[in-house]
């Protein structure tokens, strides 16, 4: 759980608790970083439906606090040989995390340029781990965002689900308070795409291990 590729060394502070050891890290990843997004709000309800189900102990990355600046590494993030702090400390994080789900409005039919930005950073860090998409927007859903993740995260060995959480009118879902509200089918899609999610992070955990004793 949790293991760093090879080459890649954890700093001490990414290195998961004892009380969490027993579970495997779940990175969601939230895609939007305008002021006055819902991406937060579906974030939270999905960090704490993930919570409730209690697999994955969850690490969660605002790539707005993240605040990457754009791909500025010399090399090619296969060789994993970063420049920068902020990019060895996103791969720190990410190597640490034994699955993800991603979660992403749809921006003009694809998903968003941080979370393409925060994917092209690096590339071993990915590779034979699991994947979910929790896609969002207006009629569609968010699907044609969630299509066009699906290619770029197969180019880097991942695996996704086939199960989603796709929110079609996503403002509708919101309360006064602006928090997330979901119905009983994005409850059902949710702990289906999390029971999916373990289920690939079980066998692609032990591919990876497979790979590195090879
Ligand atoms: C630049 C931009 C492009 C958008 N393009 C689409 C689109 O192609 N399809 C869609 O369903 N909604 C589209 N929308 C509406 C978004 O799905 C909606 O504003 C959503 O709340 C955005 O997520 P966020 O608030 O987390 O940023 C777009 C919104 C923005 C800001």
């Amino acid at each position: 759980m949790g293991a760093a590729q090879p080459g890649y060394v954890l700093p001490m502070t990414s290195r998961p608790s004892p009380a969490t050891t027993a579970r495997p890290t779940q990175m969601v990843i939230i895609a939007s970083t305008r002021p006055q997004r819902v991406g937060k709000a579906v974030a939270e309800w999905l960090t704490a439906h993930a919570q409730e189900h209690g697999a994955f102990h969850i690490d969660v990355a605002d790539l707005k606090e993240l605040d990457l600046p754009m791909m500025n590494e010399p090399e090619h993030p296969v060789h994993g040989r970063y420049q920068h702090e902020h990019t060895k400390a996103w791969s720190a994080r990410v190597a640490a995390a034994d699955a993800f789900v991603m979660v992403t409005p749809e921006y003009n039919h694809s998903f968003t340029a941080p979370l393409k930005n925060a994917i092209d950073y690096l590339n071993k860090e990915w590779k034979r781990k699991p994947v979910a998409i929790a896609s969002y927007g207006g009629v569609s859903a968010g699907l044609r965002a969630a299509t066009m993740l699906r290619a770029v995260l197969s180019a880097l060995g991942m695996v996704a689900t086939g199960t989603t959480v796709s929110i079609p009118m996503v403002r509708s879902f919101l309360d006064e308070a602006g928090e997330f509200q979901p119905n009983e089918p994005l409850r059902k899609a949710a702990t289906g795409m999390l029971d999916e999610l373990l289920t690939l992070h079980t066998v692609l955990a032990a591919l990876r291990s497979g790979e590195r004793s090879a």
